[in-house]
Parts: C-alpha cells; sequence; structure tokens
C-alpha cells in the first residue's frame, strides 16, 4: 500500500510517500480502506519528534481516518462495507489501508462525505471534550477561540452554539482568517493585534465566560484578563511556541479558573468516553445541527506540503489527505 511515512525527525518536508506492506490486524482491529485522513498539529510536532509521544521510525503518520470497514470481528458494532471515521491513534493513518480498535470507529452519518468525515473526529471530540466537560459551559454563555481560523478554531465555530454557546468570538491574525472564521459561524470577529481591547468593547466591559485556547504565547495574561468573573480558561495548546505560565493571584482576584483539557489523556484512562461521546455528536451531525467540516483537500502525494501548511500557519479551516 502507498503511504506517507516518517523516516528522519527533520520536520513536515520530510514526509516521503513510500510503497510499504499493509498493517496486520490484531484481535478487536477493525481493517478500514483508506478513503481520507485528517492533518493536524500533533503530526508536525511528530514529524519534528517534539510530540509527547514518539513512535519508533519509521512510522506513517496520522491520527485519524474516513474509509470503508473490509474487515471487522464478529462481535464489532460495524461490519465490512460500512462506511466509517476511527482514530489510529497518532501514527498509521495517512496509508491506503489503517487498522483501528473497534472501540475507537465509527459509522459516519449518511449526509456527512468521507472526506469531511476525516476531519471529524481529532478536533470535534477535543472541542466537545473541552465545552463540555472541562469547561462545563452553561447555556448563553460567551465563548472566544483563539486561532479560530485553524483546525481546533473552526471545530469550536462550529460546534459551541449547538452545544449552548450564546456568542462565539473569533480571535485570528489575519483578515483572510476572518473570513473563514465568519464562515464557519463566528458571532464575532477580532483581529489578534490588539484583540483585548476589541472583546472588551464587545462585552460591554464584561468578558467572556470561555476562552479555548490552542495558541498559548504571549496573549495568554490577556486571556486570563478577558475572562468575566467566575470564567473559565481552556489550556488545549501551544502552537505559539512558549508555554506560559500564570499568577495564580489573578485567579483569586476575580474568581476565574485556568483548567487543563487534554483529550487524549481523558479517552484513555476513561474507557467507554469515546463512545458516550460520539453518541452525542453523531446526531447533530445526521440533523445538520453541527456543520460537517469543509476541508481543504490534498491528495496523498501532497501530504509533507499539507502538514507544512500547519507549521507555516498558511492553513485554513481542517485539513485532509485524501487517499481515494
Ligand atoms: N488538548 C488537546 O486535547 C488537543 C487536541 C487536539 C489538538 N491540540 C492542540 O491544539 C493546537 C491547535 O491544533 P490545530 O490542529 O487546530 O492547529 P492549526 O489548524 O494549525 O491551527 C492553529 C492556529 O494557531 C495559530 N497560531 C498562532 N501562532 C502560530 C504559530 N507560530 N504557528 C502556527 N500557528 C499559530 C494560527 O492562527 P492565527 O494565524 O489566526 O493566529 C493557527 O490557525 C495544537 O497545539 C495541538 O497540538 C490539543
Amino acid at each position: 500500500m502507498r503511504a506517507a511515512q516518517v523516516s528522519k525527525l527533520e520536520g513536515p518536508e520530510s514526509v516521503e510517500i513510500v510503497d510499504i506492506p499493509e498493517p496486520k490486524s490484531y484481535p478487536g482491529g477493525v481493517v478500514i480502506d483508506v478513503h481520507a485522513a485528517g492533518v493536524a498539529f500533533p503530526d508536525v510536532l511528530m514529524s519534528r519528534g517534539l510530540y509527547q509521544m514518539k513512535p519508533e521510525l519509521p512510522f506513517v503518520v496520522g491520527g485519524e481516518v474516513a474509509g470503508i470497514v473490509r474487515e471487522a470481528p464478529a462481535d464489532a458494532h460495524v461490519k465490512a462495507g460500512d462506511r466509517v471515521v476511527a482514530l489510529t491513534l497518532l501514527g498509521n493513518a495517512m496509508a491506503e489501508t489503517a487498522v483501528a480498535p473497534a472501540q475507537m470507529v465509527f459509522p459516519l452519518p449518511d449526509n456527512v462525505s468521507l472526506e469531511s468525515g476525516a476531519g471529524i473526529l481529532f478536533n470535534d471530540l477535543t472541542v466537545h471534550f473541552c465545552l463540555r466537560n472541562r469547561g462545563r459551559l452553561a447555556a448563553g454563555e460567551t465563548v472566544l477561540v483563539h486561532g479560530a481560523a485553524g483546525g481546533i478554531g473552526t471545530s469550536t465555530l462550529r460546534m459551541a452554539t449547538a452545544l449552548g454557546a450564546g456568542r462565539v468570538i473569533a480571535v485570528v491574525s489575519t483578515e483572510a482568517k476572518a473570513e473563514v472564521a465568519r464562515a464557519n459561524g463566528a458571532t464575532d470577529v477580532v483581529l489578534a493585534e490588539g484583540w483585548l481591547a476589541a472583546v472588551k468593547e464587545l462585552t460591554g466591559g464584561r468578558g467572556v465566560d470561555i476562552v479555548l485556547d490552542p495558541v498559548g504565547g504571549d496573549r495568554f495574561t490577556d486571556s486570563v484578563r478577558s475572562l468575566a468573573s467566575a470564567g473559565r480558561l481552556l489550556v488545549v495548546g501551544f502552537t505559539a511556541g512558549e508555554i506560559p505560565t500564570v499568577k495564580v493571584n489573578r485567579l483569586l482576584l476575580k474568581n476565574v479558573e485556568v483548567i487543563g483539557a487534554a483529550w487524549g489523556e481523558w479517552v484513555m484512562t476513561h474507557p467507554g468516553y469515546l463512545t458516550e461521546q460520539w453518541a452525542e455528536v453523531a446526531p447533530l451531525l445526521a440533523a445538520g445541527k453541527i456543520a460537517a467540516p469543509e476541508p481543504v483537500l490534498y491528495p496523498l502525494d501532497r501530504a509533507a506540503e499539507a502538514i507544512a501548511s500547519l507549521e507555516n500557519r498558511t492553513a485554513t479551516g481542517k485539513v485532509v489527505v485524501t487517499l481515494r
């Protein structure tokens, strides 16, 4: 089979298309003919050996697929021929064939294409976990998201209202990204330059209830400042590079919280949680209450470029690599 492989940790440009044997199935494994695979920031980090998970070289990149089941265990909830989305767990996704554990394979609603499907699980379930579980989003609250035109950002824009938010404010670096944020459902969009003052003005000085922050870096302290009383800042990632610190007196003075939100860790330590999440998200996708992502598509031959677009900050929305 053809696959996108990392054999040296020199970044996205060193991702190569190779012909390798198909992966072997295992007890409880579902074999999937992959049509599309999602690209996410951890793929960038893994291609440089900078992610917390460091698979042995060489490895196939990508952690999520959409495709058709070729073979499934007799007692699995999916069967040969089903359209599915699946997590392969950070690696082994950008290949013509993938194997995923049955509990991480889910039927895809008929109204969602396989290309869109490949962009759902990683980001949408992270955002669902952030807003529902860690952020305790209550009906009518205001959510602000940094990096709003990115993968996690556009997921937040597509989902927050369906999960109860009253207003969703997008922070982006450029006017072009502002358009992407609007198209994905932002109620308001502000530019990263001077964003705190703009948000204070938009909220009449009150601030926001939840900040979902996949960016970190030097805007972090302003994110704490942007919270309304009893607000929650969700620490999701550090695409800006720097890992910020917080002076805890700021939390005390305004009755606000800074909360870690690591979806992967939660999934691994809470068996059954993924299934619970899909049971809530899939009907919302099927009913059109959450719009499916409209990913930017790259053929497998251009996987390196697809992954590089996240590193060089030119990616907008979800990026997906197509295999069939
Ligand atoms: N905690 C979890 O469970 C979890 C799960 C999934 C992903 N993540 C993390 O979430 C973060 C975002 O992932 P993603 O897939 O959404 O990435 P993405 O699609 O590349 O979006 C990231 C956004 O970050 C902003 N950004 C600011 N400074 C940047 C820089 N120096 N380089 C690149 N982007 C920069 C960009 O927006 P502007 O240009 O508009 O600023 C960009 O759109 C990553 O750190 C990832 O590891 C965490």
